[in-house]
């Protein structure tokens, strides 16, 4: 966990957030090295929210990121969650709106991803909720 822990800081995404439990991470290896991460945090019965991605800067642009996003939405499939979201920064919205997810205004969120720390704290309202429906 500390690698994952350090290249979070780096990124400047911000701290870790979500549960601690090993289960619901991935990391993305070179040799020895950790070169990404991605966490899914349950939420609620029915939420799968996509937290702390990230692919150090020399790794990017290779389909790193874009596999974190299918193994967590496959996992959340897995478990029956009805709908998956995340919080991000408007340079990313291509990569994932390609997964079908779209921005919401918060205030219009469904119930059961609205109460999600991340999406009410003061410190992301520079990043948009993005959402979409698992089937
Ligand atoms: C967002 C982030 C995780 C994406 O990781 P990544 O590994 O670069 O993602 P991918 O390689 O799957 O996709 C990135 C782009 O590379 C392109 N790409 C993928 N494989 C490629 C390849 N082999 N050759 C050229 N381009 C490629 C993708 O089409 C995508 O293009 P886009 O800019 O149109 O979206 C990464 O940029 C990052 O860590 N950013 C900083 C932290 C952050 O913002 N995290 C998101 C918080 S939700």
């Amino acid at each position: 966990m500390m690698a994952i822990a350090v290249l979070i800081h780096a990124s400047g995404i911000g701290t870790v957030v979500g549960s601690a439990s090993p289960r619901n991470w991935w990391v993305a290896m070179d040799g020895d090295t950790v070169v990404g991460c991605a966490e899914v945090t349950w939420h609620g019965r029915s939420a799968a929210i996509l937290t702390n991605c990230v692919v150090v800067a020399s790794h990017r642009r290779r389909g790193i990121g874009a596999g974190f996003v299918r193994v967590r939405l496959r996992e959340a499939r897995r478990r029956r969650k009805r709908i998956a979201a995340l919080c991000t920064m408007y340079y990313s919205f291509r990569h994932y709106k390609r997964f079908g997810f779209r921005t919401m205004p918060r205030a219009k969120l469904p119930e059961s991803v609205r109460t999600f720390t991340q999406f009410t704290s003061p410190r992301y309202m520079k990043c948009a909720v993005m959402v979409r429906a698992l089937t």
